[in-house]
């Protein structure tokens, strides 16, 4: 996506090898008309699935996941990151572990919320390892959904998500593709 790549070089800033700073249009400050843009795309790439549900998990991917959801006309379900096990029989939960921050978390969903008459797509800004996104399809499938697809606005593509989600078959779209990250380096894959 054309304008959310030239954002990246004109606003984000490459810290080192493996990390991008997007604090001034997505992870501190966010940019509502760059989100509507990317709602719009998300939205016209996985339009005619059948798509129930909007999922994403706190607090980065919310933006761009309602977005999406309101061009969609369907609801946002947001996975909330909990730091220890609460005992609940109405909880969904999956421990996931973050190698970027070097923490782990419990995933939640409420049975409530979702359904096995849910289709579902899940959004979020970041795909590094592609860890949070393989807790959500676990707790996708304890709640018998299915699932349409992985939306990603940043894929940092020297880094194994992608590959770890299409060998589960799951179809990953992603709006910007990182191939090399340095200091003061920032490059796209060519598509
Ligand atoms: P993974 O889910 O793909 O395995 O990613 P990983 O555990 O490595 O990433 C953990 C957190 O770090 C996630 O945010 C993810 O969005 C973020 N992240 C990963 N790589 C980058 C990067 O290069 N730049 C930035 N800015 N963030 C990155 P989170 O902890 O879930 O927090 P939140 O921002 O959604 O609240
Ligand atoms: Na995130
Ligand atoms: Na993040």
């Amino acid at each position: 996506m054309k304008v959310l790549e030239e954002k990246i070089l004109v606003e984000g800033r490459a810290l080192n090898e493996n990390v991008l700073k997007v604090d001034s249009f997505i992870n501190h400050k966010v940019d509502p008309k760059l989100m509507h843009e990317i709602g719009k795309e998300f939205a016209e790439h996985f339009k005619d699935q059948g798509i129930t549900k909007i999922v994403t998990i706190e607090s980065s991917g919310i933006a761009p996941a309602l977005m999406t959801a309101y061009e969609m006309n369907v609801p946002m379900v947001i996975l909330k990151k909990q730091p220890s096990k609460v005992l609940n029989d109405d909880l969904y939960q999956t421990l996931v572990s973050s190698f970027t921050k070097g923490t782990s978390y419990e995933l939640t969903l409420s049975s409530h919320q979702i359904s096995e008459a849910d289709h579902v797509l899940i959004i979020d800004d970041f795909l590094a390892n592609g860890e949070a996104a393989t807790g959500a399809l676990r707790l996708l499938r304890k709640a018998h959904a299915t699932t349409a697809g992985v939306g990603a606005l940043i894929e940092k593509s020297f880094q194994p998500g992608r590959e770890k989600l299409e060998a589960q078959g799951v179809h990953v779209y992603s709006l910007a593709r990182i191939s090399r990250l340095g200091k003061g380096v920032i490059e796209f894959v060519q598509e």
